[in-house]
């Protein structure tokens, strides 16, 4: 998979994403990452490539001209036509479903912004989608991108050492958060490893698994739970769980 980075800082996107898995994707020449600065298409000494907002107000807008040169530079790049995503506190959230749809492209061109904004109308041309990883600000849109990056790598095939790791992570399959995990040793002075998990018992582990991923996920995070999706087997893991538990946001009914 090919990812462009359009940003004033691509170099930034690039280093945050050069180590661990997305580092090793690249080595294993499942990705390739690109990156394209707007600056090296503006025009004039100073090379602009912002300006103030019509109509007033603080701080200041990318301009459409050098964003779209350089957005033309990267598409010659490389026949393969891509996705054109903008990273935004305006876009929709980003789902493991969004990253699974993202990774199966073979091209993804991520724009990041700065400043206020970008000039709407390069948005309303160029762009295909928009995308926000969370409800809060940040000063641009690079952080953004290497979320993107880095979660989008660990999907492409062979990325991972372990090919099951990827399905057991949270929202991968049944859309749960994942089950707490312990090493060694079994004993220490902050708690004794849960017994099942030493028992040798596969099938006892999945149910204790389970019924941990189900209970997690509806205490942290209950609109992930569809209560009416829940198999009878499921239902009960959970009510157990929250029976030993104790307070939760209340059993599924
Ligand atoms: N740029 C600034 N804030 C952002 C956010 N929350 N998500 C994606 N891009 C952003």
């Amino acid at each position: 998979m090919r990812i462009d980075i359009v940003s004033l800082f691509p170099e930034f996107v690039a280093q945050v994403a050069g180590h661990g898995v997305v580092g090793r994707a690249q080595e294993r020449g499942l990705l390739s990452l690109h990156g394209w600065n707007p600056r090296d298409h503006a025009e004039g000494n100073y090379r602009r490539v912002d300006d103030r907002p019509f109509g007033g107000g603080p701080g200041m807008v990318m301009l459409i001209d050098p964003l779209r040169a350089c957005l033309a530079a990267a598409r010659a790049a490389d026949p393969a036509p891509g996705r054109v995503v903008y990273l935004s506190p305006q876009g929709r959230p980003l789902t493991q479903t969004k990253v699974r749809e993202l990774a199966a492209e073979p091209r993804v061109i991520l724009l990041c912004g700065r400043y206020e904004g970008v000039d709407e109308r390069l948005l309303a041309a160029e762009v295909d989608e928009e995308i926000s990883i969370g409800d809060y600000v940040l000063s641009g849109g690079e952080l953004a991108a290497a979320v993107v990056v880095d979660a989008v790598a660990r999907l492409q095939e062979g990325a991972l050492n372990d090919a099951e790791s990827a399905v057991q992570d949270s929202f991968e399959g049944d859309g749960l958060l994942d089950c707490p995990h312990y090493t060694r040793p079994v004993e220490h002075a902050l708690g004794r490893v849960p017994e099942v998990l030493l028992s040798g018992n596969h099938a006892e582990i999945a149910r204790w698994r389970r019924q941990q991923a189900l209970g997690r996920t509806w205490l942290r995070r209950p609109d992930l739970v569809d209560r009416e999706a829940l198999s009878a087997a499921d239902r009960r893991l959970l009510e157990d769980f929250l029976g030993a538990a104790g307070d939760g946001p209340g059993t599924p009914t």
